[in-house]
This record gives structure tokens, C-alpha cells and sequence, in this order.
């Protein structure tokens, strides 16, 4: 780890006595942690557990069902997209799509998440709608993005396979007692899944909302989970040299106290470059608060930012050695790569070039990371770095576990509710306004309210 003193100098470190320092505060918030999980309020940590048996029905229902489909196609956002992307890229061939002998009989998967017109009507005109099955996903069951992909897929399917294809087209996953998803799937007949209530969107990836669309292209979504108890008994400690979600959480949040509020996620690994993603969000979206719980205005929360090792090292590099001193990086690295490539030999008379051949690509990453690594370290940067001994549903289950509690551990250290999202809410408040949605008259009228430009 190199962002203690010893290592980086003192200027921009930490030493060992500063994180001591933040000891009693882990204690509290470990307590607060336990506290919280044991009244229900803190659902994702009760998920390695109760969702084993969802987990086993769900990839029953995949497995007898995946032959039906050439593609599977997930409709939602944010929370209910993140995940999903980050599981297919972290644990599925890198051209899964395209390669039928990868795909081992599990059909193809698409995640638009967005609702970019020229992105969704490309895919929904290129898909075999008759070979297509959707999973509807919105907790709230009205985000109006998702309602909209919702709305347009349906018509296409109802025009081109008839009003009694959609139960067999669609999946709904979403809360099982509010919002208009779960009405309008029990009317059309469609395969529902539940969100728990206790669970937000961006720490629904071990519900339903990840584990289906995991299952339907053939990922281990047991494993997964077990790889998440793994972390949940390891991290339930309030000693924090011992419990690496607390050390994480201590060492950012050092960091962001210290002037140092851009938190990067730099993977060197192109099947990790979704969790950064995945962690932007659970990050952005968990910590930045205008309010503490006392209700005073704090605007507290670290910026998360992603990167990609090597690519960005010719982007993004530069500016992290040499540019303001506000940044501490996280590299995610793998000591086992899926695959092992070699540099072919080539060009004898070449030095320049010759001396790549019989190296392989796996060395030339690994290198790669270790020399930006010190080239941060000679220009006191803050940087650590979380291994994977290899890329798998077990160590994937790990990181989103660890990276979840880590969260809650910061929500106690600003002292603000790290499970609700405000601002994403007003803005989604907004846009129904303006698209007249009812009970949103008022939002409308603020909206035309505001200062012309
Ligand atoms: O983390 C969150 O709560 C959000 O990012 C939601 O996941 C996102 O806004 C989508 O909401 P919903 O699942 O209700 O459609």
C-alpha cells in the first residue's frame, strides 16, 4: 500500500499513527454497521445469505429457459444496469457476443441502459424479437427511461408477434409491492422478480437485478454470493488492520479530509474496466450528500473517476503525476490472467523492438502497472492497490461486497444516510414534470420557472 508516510514521503502520506487515529471512529461506525443490519435497514448485507435459494431457483429458470433465446435484453438503469454490465465484462468471454462457441448455448446479452434514440432503435431493429427476451428492471417500477425502453420493445413485440407473446418475452424485476412495473406485469402474465426493500438500486447487484441476466449468459451466480459471505466473514470486525473494507474506507476518507477528494479507479485488467463503473456510481451516488443526518448542509463526497490501465497511461497518466496533488488512485490488478498471450519474436536486428518477442502480454501489463505504480510513488502520489489472485464470480463476489461496506463505513464517517439519493430523485422528478407525468404539476411549473437563458 503506498499511501503511508513511510513510503511517500510526508508531505502527501499517511502514517501508521494517522490511521490509528481513526480506530474508536471504525469501532463506532462497526457498531452503528452491526446495528443497523440487525433492524433490516442495511439489506445488502443480508443478501449472501438470503439469496442463496433465489439464487439456485433463478439458475434453474436460466438453464431451462436459455435455449428459447438467441438474446437476452436487459431494460434499466443505474442501479438496475451497472452491475449487469460490469458482471458480463468481468466474467464472460471479452467477445461473448460474437463468439457462439463462448456463448457454450447461453444467448447473447445487451445492456443499453441509456436512452439514446439512435443507440435503441439500432438494436431494437437489429434483434430477432421472436428469439429476444426482456428483463424489465426498475425498483421504483416508473423510472422513465426504463418505462420508455418498456413501452417501445412491448409495442414491437406486440406488433410483430401478437398481444400473447409478451408474458413469454418479458421479465419484470422490480418491488413486490409498489411502483407500476409489478401491475403491469401481473396483468401481461410476465416471470417477476423481487428487489428487496431494504436494498438500493446501486447495491442490487447480487439481487435479481444482476443474478438473472449473470445466470442467462452462464456465469456461476452461487459462487458469487459465496464469494460475498467470504468477504461478510471476514469484514465482520471492528479491527480495521484486519477488515480490508474498513481499511479502504479509513484510507479514502483520509484522503478526501486531506484535500485529496478525486478518488480514480484504475483497473489493469480490460474484464475489471466496468467495475470501475460500477464503483463511480456506489461511490457517487452513496456519498454525495448536501445533508448530514442532523440535517445540516455539509456537501460532503469524494469524486470517483475511472481509468484503465494501460490505455489510460496515455491519457490520463500525465495529469495524475504532475496535476494538482487532489487525487489518490486505486489499481485493481490480477496476479492470474484468464489467459496467457505471448509476444511473437520478430525483427532480430531491431533491438528496439526485438526485445518484446518471447515476453508475454501478461508481463508487459503486470510491468506496466508496477512502473506507474512507482512513477506515482517518486512523484508523492497516493496510491493502492487491490489484488485479485484471479478474475472469478468467487473474487467478484468479494469486491462488490467489500466495496458496499466500505460505503456504509464512509456514510458513518460523513455521518450521512449513504442509502438515499436525493438529487438523482429531483432530477427524475423533473423530467416527469415536463413530460407531464401526473402528480409532477408542480415540478412542471418550477420547471418553466427557470431563469430563461
Ligand atoms: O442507485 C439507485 O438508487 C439509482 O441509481 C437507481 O438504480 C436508478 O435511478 C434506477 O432506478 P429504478 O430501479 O427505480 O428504475
Amino acid at each position: 500500500n503506498n499511501m503511508f508516510a513511510e513510503t511517500v514521503g510526508e508531505e502527501h502520506g499517511y502514517t501508521k499513527a494517522d490511521v490509528d487515529s481513526m480506530k474508536e471512529r471504525v469501532i463506532a461506525g462497526h457498531k452503528a454497521i452491526r446495528a443497523a443490519k440487525e433492524a433490516g435497514d442495511l439489506g445488502f448485507m443480508e443478501l449472501p445469505e438470503s439469496h442463496k435459494a433465489i439464487a439456485k431457483e433463478i439458475k434453474e429458470y436460466a438453464d431451462a429457459n436459455k435455449d428459447k433465446y438467441d438474446n437476452f435484453v436487459v431494460l434499466g438503469i443505474g442501479g438496475s444496469a451497472l452491475g449487469n454490465i460490469a458482471l458480463q465484462t468481468a466474467l464472460n468471454h471479452p467477445y461473448y457476443n460474437l463468439n457462439k462457441e463462448a456463448r457454450n448455448g447461453y444467448p447473447r446479452l445487451f445492456v443499453p441502459d441509456n436512452v439514446d434514440p439512435t443507440r435503441l432503435k439500432g438494436l431494437l431493429e437489429t434483434l430477432d424479437l421472436s428469439r429476444t427476451v426482456f428483463n424489465v428492471i426498475s425498483k421504483s417500477g416508473g423510472t422513465a427511461e426504463t418505462m420508455s425502453q418498456f413501452l417501445t420493445a412491448r409495442a414491437m413485440v406486440v406488433e410483430e408477434l401478437g398481444e400473447d407473446a409478451v408474458g413469454n418475452h418479458f421479465i419484470a424485476t422490480t418491488s413486490q409491492h409498489s411502483g407500476n412495473l409489478i401491475k403491469i406485469a401481473k396483468e401481461e402474465g410476465m416471470k417477476t422478480y423481487y428487489i428487496p426493500e431494504n436494498v438500493g438500486g446501486r447495491f442490487s447487484v447480487m439481487t435479481p437485478v444482476g443474478l438473472i441476466s449473470a445466470a442467462f449468459t452462464g456465469i456461476d451466480i452461487e459462487e458469487l454470493l459465496a464469494g460475498a459471505a467470504y468477504m461478510d466473514e471476514i469484514c465482520n470486525t471492528d479491527d480495521l488492520w484486519k477488515n480490508p473494507a474498513y481499511l479502504n474506507a479509513v484510507l479514502q476518507y483520509l484522503a478526501d479530509q486531506d484535500g485529496k477528494p478525486m478518488s480514480v479507479m484504475m483497473p489493469y485488467a480490460h474484464d475489471l474496466k466496468d467495475l470501475a463503473d460500477w464503483y463511480r456510481q456506489l461511490w457517487a451516488e452513496s456519498l454525495g450528500k448536501k445533508y448530514d443526518r442532523q440535517g445540516k448542509v455539509v456537501n460532503v463526497g469524494p469524486t470517483p473517476v475511472k481509468a484503465l490501465g494501460a490505455t489510460d497511461q496515455h491519457s490520463q497518466a500525465q495529469l495524475y503525476m504532475e496535476g494538482p496533488f487532489d487525487k489518490v488512485v486505486t489499481f485493481l490488478e490480477v496476479d492470474n490472467y484468464k489467459e496467457t498471450l505471448e509476444i511473437a519474436p520478430g525483427y532480430k536486428d531491431i533491438s528496439g523492438v526485438s526485445y518484446l518477442g518471447g515476453h508475454t502480454f501478461n508481463e508487459l501489463l503486470t510491468v506496466e502497472k508496477k512502473a506507474t505504480e512507482l512513477a506515482l510513488v517518486d512523484n508523492n502520489r497516493l496510491n493502492c492497490t487491490v489484488t485479485f489472485p484471479e478474475v472469478n464470480a468467487f473474487t467478484i463476489g468479494q469486491f462488490f461486497y467489500m466495496y458496499e461496506l466500505s460505503t456504509a463505513l464512509m456514510g458513518e464517517f460523513y455521518d450521512i444516510n449513504a442509502f438515499d439519493q436525493p438529487g438523482v430523485e429531483l432530477g427524475k422528478q423533473y423530467a416527469y414534470g415536463v413530460l407531464e407525468r401526473e402528480g409532477f404539476a408542480e415540478m412542471k411549473e418550477k420547471f418553466d420557472a427557470r431563469p430563461k437563458k
